[in-house]
Formats: structure tokens, C-alpha cells, sequence
């Protein structure tokens, strides 16, 4: 049986492409999965059809960056399944403009999304399970581009190399109360802006592949995957990690 049957499992972001592959590969584990997305119901009802008919599915709309709501959702979720074990910071958004063009707002709403978006669910969440003495644990969904320069993505870049260490410093703050926090770091997956623009360019998915050292492009399942593996009590000492999983993307200098 799976270590993973009966657990609470909370996703943001999870009418995207990871997200709802992490939730999908969870409700095969027995989990109970609560996901939340900007989407009202019956937008996500379109996006994601499969996965909100599963009987161990609940969907909410909630804004990661309204820190109210997050925190009231998690609450919600604790008392609809009596406790969360799992928590994945996974929504996030992507601007492709350059330092001479982001504008202001747009800089602050994606730091707002991927950055305090990601503290409001991690942090309201550890303090649940200290509260609740939950040895839970709490996953955040990072990028390969927080290791290497993308001048066209510098918003994008930045949050998430402030997440990585927001997921350390949440690591050493929580040790005491055995809550672990890690991060996946995904490379090139076939998912979110990545797939609409390979989709329309399938060359420019060729040559992407042909950039990674190890040749190859994930698929969203296999990002879910990792997610599971790190969640995994095998794990019990694993926190504070950020596992680039990137086929040597990060590595490579031009
Ligand atoms: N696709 C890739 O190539 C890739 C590579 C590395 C890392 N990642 C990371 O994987 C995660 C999932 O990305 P994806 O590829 O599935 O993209 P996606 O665009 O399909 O999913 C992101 C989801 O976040 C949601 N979201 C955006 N703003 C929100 C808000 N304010 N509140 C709540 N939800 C909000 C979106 O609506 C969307 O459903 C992200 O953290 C992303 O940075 C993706």
C-alpha cells in the first residue's frame, strides 16, 4: 500500500500542467488532494475536466497572492480531511521581457505570485503543523533558471532564486518540529509557456533539446514524480535541498 494513501495533499497552481500532474499522480497514490487555482470553478471545470470529476478532488479558487485567503483555504482544508500532510508551492506566472522593459508593476506582481505567493502557502502551512505537531512536509516547485542568467526573464529569475532561499530558511526555522522543506527545480519540461510556444514551434522544441546536455525535455508527470519521491519518508532527513533535475542545463556556459 501506498506510504502516500489517506494523506491530505495541498497544491496551488494546479489547473496548469504540473499541478495537475502532481495532483493527478497523488490521487493514484489513495491521497485526498486539495487544489486551488485564480480560476473560478467553472473556468477550471474547462482547463482540467478529469481531474475535478475524481471523488477525492477539491477545488477552490484562491489567489496566492491574497495571504487571507491562502491562509483560510489551508484552514479549510485541515478541517475537510482533519489534517494537511503535504503542501507544493507550484503557482507561478512569467514575464518575458528584459530590464529595459519590464515595467514596474509587472516586476512587483511577479515577485508578488511566485515569491510572497509561495511564503503565504509554506509558511501559513508550517505554522499549521506546528500548531497541530504534523510532521508534515512542504515542497516548492523552483527552476533551473534560478541557477543561470536569463536576461529576457529577470522577474522570473529572480523570485525563484529567492525561493530557494526562502526553502532554507524555512528548512533550518522548522527542523525542531521535524517539518521538511525541499525544492524541485525543474529544467525544460513540456508544460505552461514552454509547451504553448513548442506547440506553435516544434523546431524551436528540437533545438531547445538539443541545448540540454543530456539531451532531452521532461514531461510533466516525471516533475510530479520527484515531487512524490521527495515527499517520501525514505526521505526523513532530506530538507533544505533543491534538486536541479535539468539533464546538466544549469551547467552548461556558453
Ligand atoms: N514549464 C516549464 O518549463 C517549467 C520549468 C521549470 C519550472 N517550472 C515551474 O513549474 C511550476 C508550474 O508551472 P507550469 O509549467 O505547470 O505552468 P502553468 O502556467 O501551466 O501553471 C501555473 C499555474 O499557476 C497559476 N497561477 C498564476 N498566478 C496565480 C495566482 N496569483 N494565484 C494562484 N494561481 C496562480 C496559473 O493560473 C497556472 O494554472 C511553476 O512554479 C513554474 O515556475 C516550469
Amino acid at each position: 500500500m501506498s506510504e502516500f494513501k489517506n494523506k491530505t495533499v495541498v497544491i496551488t497552481g494546479a489547473i496548469g500542467d504540473i499541478g495537475a500532474a502532481m495532483a493527478t499522480l497523488f490521487l493514484e497514490q489513495g491521497s485526498q488532494v486539495c487544489i486551488s487555482d485564480i480560476f473560478a470553478k467553472e473556468e477550471a471545470n474547462k482547463q482540467q475536466p478529469e481531474l475535478l470529476k475524481h471523488p477525492n478532488l477539491h477545488y477552490a479558487m484562491v489567489d496566492v497572492r491574497d495571504y487571507v485567503a491562502v491562509s483560510s483555504w489551508l484552514e479549510d482544508c485541515k478541517v475537510r480531511h482533519g489534517s494537511i500532510d503535504i503542501v507544493i508551492a507550484n503557482a507561478s506566472k512569467v514575464t518575458v521581457k528584459d530590464l529595459t522593459s519590464i515595467s514596474a508593476a509587472e516586476w512587483m506582481d511577479e515577485i508578488n505570485v511566485n515569491l510572497n505567493g509561495s511564503f503565504h502557502v509554506a509558511n501559513s502551512c508550517a505554522k499549521l503543523f506546528q500548531e497541530n505537531q504534523i510532521a508534515g512536509s512542504i515542497v516548492f516547485i523552483g527552476s533551473w533558471a534560478a541557477h543561470a542568467v536569463h536576461s529576457n526573464l529577470p522577474a522570473y529569475t529572480v523570485s525563484k532564486a529567492a525561493v530557494r532561499m526562502l526553502c532554507q530558511t524555512m528548512a533550518l526555522t522548522y527542523a525542531p518540529f521535524g517539518i521538511r522543506v525541499n525544492e524541485i527545480a525543474p529544467g525544460f519540461v513540456n508544460a505552461g509557456l514552454s509547451k504553448q510556444v513548442w506547440q506553435k514551434e516544434p523546431d524551436a522544441q528540437e533545438k531547445a533539446k538539443n541545448i540540454v546536455p543530456l539531451s532531452g525535455i521532461l514531461e510533466s508527470n516525471e516533475v510530479a514524480k520527484q515531487v512524490l519521491w521527495i515527499c517520501s519518508s525514505a526521505n526523513r532527513l532530506l530538507t533544505g535541498a533543491s534538486i536541479v533535475i535539468d539533464g546538466g542545463l544549469s551547467l552548461v556556459r556558453p
